[in-house]
């Protein structure tokens, strides 16, 4: 049995819920974990919300927040391959078991072993955010010294593939609002702020004859603002809006597998990648850590320490 963090039914913030939840029994393909650090992710709320019903099909109720941890293997399915008790290990619930708990279950395929010199809380932010970007940029497969421009670059997902884009030797030009200026120029992007309006104006000024890859973060009307940017339509690829591909572009196709989440940790050992956890909060705080992720305009990553841990930034 342990503490979970979840909702009792379809809706807005007030169906959310702390209880109990008995240990979770790993299907012959899942490991059960007991989980050390769990990261805030916009599907968490839009999970809650209802706006994808059909994610975790008929699961029922109350269910727990939360799609990717890290933690210490506790009991391995039956067909699990590379993964032992008491193995340090990060990876995806795709069972909608939820992470947001002192125990979960995870997809063997979906989980790697953590490297060492890996922090528990940046191994818990790659199996969502950490193979986005990586999967985002791969799509893109463009060369060395090409310009990306990432929109909303200082979010979870954006600070990442701002990186892995840099790392490539790609030009990065990055969108968010005021606050976002500071980490997006550390992370090597030219910044634009939204705010101050004239968003392909300010574009074009950096990249005349436009861009030559599209990263979107945000979607919506945004998406259709940058999404002419790019020379080629078939280069805009969006991990937020399926209505890319009325643009001439694509959603990310996501793999979630062993050997992205070992690529991206791996860039992480060697220094290349951080994941820039902004805030750190308890799981007694769970409802303030997601509150910020719903409001839209978080700043890099937001976690939750399950080891009884407090709060704390940077
Ligand atoms: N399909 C998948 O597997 C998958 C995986 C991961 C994420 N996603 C989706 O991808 C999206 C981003 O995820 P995330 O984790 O990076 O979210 P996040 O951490 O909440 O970041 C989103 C960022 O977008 C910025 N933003 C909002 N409106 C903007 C605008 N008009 N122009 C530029 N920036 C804007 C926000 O802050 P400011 O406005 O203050 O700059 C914020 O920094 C979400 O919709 C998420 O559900 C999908």
């Amino acid at each position: 049995m342990s503490e979970a963090f979840g909702f009792r039914e379809f809706g807005g913030p007030q169906v959310q819920d702390f209880f109990d939840r008995p240990d979770p029994v790993p299907s012959p393909a899942e490991v059960l974990i007991r989980v050390t650090v769990a990261a805030v992710n916009p599907l968490d709320h839009k999970l809650r919300s209802g706006v994808v019903p059909q994610f975790y099909g008929d699961r029922p109720f109350p269910q727990v927040f939360g799609a990717e941890a890290a933690g210490v293997v506790l009991a391995v399915g039956a067909d699990v391959e590379g993964l032992d008790v008491g193995d340090t290990v990060f990876g995806c619930t795709l069972s909608g078991a939820g992470t947001y708990a002192g125990t979960t279950v995870l997809l063997g395929t979906n989980t790697a072993r953590k490297p060492e010199g890996l922090r528990d809380d940046w191994a818990a932010t790659i199996p969502v955010a950490g193979t986005s970007a990586l999967n985002a940029v791969d799509q893109l497969d463009l060369p060395s010294g090409a310009t990306i421009l990432v929109n909303g670059v200082g979010g979870g997902v954006g600070l990442l593939t701002a990186q892995v884009a840099r790392d490539r030797g790609l030009h990065v030009i990055g969108t968010g609002s005021t606050a976002k200026r500071t980490l997006a120029e550390a992370v090597g992007a030219t910044f634009v702020d939204y705010t101050e309006g004239q968003v392909v104006a300010r574009v074009r000024e950096l990249a005349p004859d436009g861009v030559d890859g599209v990263v979107d973060l945000v979607g919506g009307a945004s998406l259709r603002t940058v999404a002419p940017l790019v020379r080629d339509p078939k280069k805009v690829v969006s991990v937020a809006d399926p209505a890319v591909a009325e643009l001439g572009g694509e959603m990310v196709h996501r793999r979630v597998d062993r050997a992205d989440l070992e690529r991206v940790a791996a860039l992480m050992v060697e220094g290349r990648l951080d994941p820039y956890i902004v805030r750190t909060y308890p799981l007694s705080q769970a409802p303030e850590a997601l509150a910020l992720v719903e409001s839209g305009h978080a700043l890099g990553k937001v976690v939750i320490d399950l080891t009884g841990g407090t709060a704390s930034e940077g």
